[in-house]
């Protein structure tokens, strides 16, 4: 605390990012980044990228990428925006996109950002419980609210929620601004970047830190009706005019082409996150059906947080929340087959969980 800190800082409580640990030979499945390499197009386009030219600014609007997103999704570039992560785009709709007379509607286990976001621009948000089987309920999104915004598939749940239920949500809102946070999307769920056409307060946001494996460069977009683009552009150009660095754009213009590695990567963690989830449902596990990199996961018999300590002194590294109705859950990030057997045998090392068999 400083008296050079304004009320609205003081009043803050920042979102606390998983844990980037500098000790090598960790087992690291705790921020669900993508175990495997960015495209090597990428790599390549970020290396030629790195010369004299960043003397200049970088292109404001992001022309090119707008480009290659409306190219790989059959849009138009205007009904693209891009910005530094998905966190920043998040940041921008909080900001000038939900109404402030009214609380913002997001359901009560989800992503952590968002009611950080609130605080930081003053909004009230309010909840809606997912169901007993920690589904998002399509049908409870209806209350008087300045917005709503829900990740699909829901995080740290990992479950989908089908498109129709992502139309009855938009149904029920004509007049306000709804987000569908796509950053695991394409790991099983549905996008509703094809609803756009149909639904002018729908936004979709999307990154290339989880399927493109560009989590370290910052990149991500939003999709949706012209007008919110444009309001997204106003706010981003009262923000920060170039949020997006020459490397950054050249890297993500690559990956966003490089279709076969993206498909090969992507299939490759969905396949490993179904080998995970049998290997963890064997020993006992009850695992969430998940269309993310990731599953939510809870142990038998035994408290999840002294669990999650216990495989750290082993090396491996899982997300615990201390949140009510996921306490008893850790959330693992699928990783490469290695870090999946690894995780497998500490768990049997620890002697409490055994192979079930049948
Ligand atoms: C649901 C959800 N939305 C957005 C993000 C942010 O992604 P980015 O890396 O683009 O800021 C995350 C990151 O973990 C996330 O879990």
């Amino acid at each position: 605390m400083s008296r050079f800190w304004n009320s609205r800082v003081q009043g803050l409580e920042p979102y606390v990012p998983g844990e980037q640990p500098r000790m090598q030979r960790l087992v690291k499945l705790n921020t669900n980044e993508n175990p495997y390499g960015p495209s090597p197009w990428a790599l390549e386009a970020i290396r030629e990228a790195a010369d004299e030219g960043l003397r200049l600014y970088p292109d404001p609007e992001g022309t090119e990428l707008r480009q290659a997103v409306a190219d790989f999704h059959g849009i138009q570039p205007e009904q693209v925006f891009v910005g530094n992560s998905s966190d920043e785009i998040l940041a921008h709709i909080f900001h000038g996109l939900f109404q402030p007379d009214e609380p913002v509607l997001f359901p009560d286990i989800t992503y952590s950002f968002y009611p950080v976001y609130c605080g930081l621009y003053g909004l009230e948000s309010r909840t809606v419980a997912l169901d007993e089987a920690f589904r998002i309920p399509a049908d409870g999104f209806c209350p008087p609210n300045g917005g709503v915004i829900f990740p699909n598939p829901n995080a740290p749940t990992g479950i989908a929620l089908p498109l129709d239920g992502v139309e009855t949500i938009l149904a029920a809102n004509p007049d306000r601004v709804v987000v569908v946070d796509e950053a695991y999307v394409d790991f099983g769920a549905e996008s509703a970047i094809r609803l756009v056409d149909k639904y002018p307060n729908l936004l979709v946001t999307q990154t290339l830190s989880k399927s493109r494996s560009l989590a370290g460069l910052r990149v991500g977009f939003a999709v949706g009706h012209p007008d919110l683009v444009e309001g997204l552009q106003r706010i981003k150009n009262s923000f920060n005019s170039y949020p997006l660095d020459r490397l950054a754009l050249a890297g993500a213009v690559a990956a966003m082409k490089d279709r076969d590695h993206f498909e090969r990567t992507r299939q490759a963690v969905i396949a490993e996150r179904e080998r995970l989830t049998g290997g963890l449902e064997a020993l006992g596990f009850e695992v969430l059906p998940s269309a993310a990199n990731f599953v939510l996961t809870r142990p038998p018999g035994r408290n999840a947080e002294q669990l999650s300590a216990k495989l750290r002194e082993q090396g491996i590294i899982v997300r615990h929340f201390r949140k009510a109705r996921i306490e008893q859950f850790l959330r693992i990030t699928v990783g490469t087959a290695e870090q999946t057997d690894e995780l497998l045998e500490a768990l049997r090392a620890q002697g409490e969980f055994h192979e079930r068999t049948s």
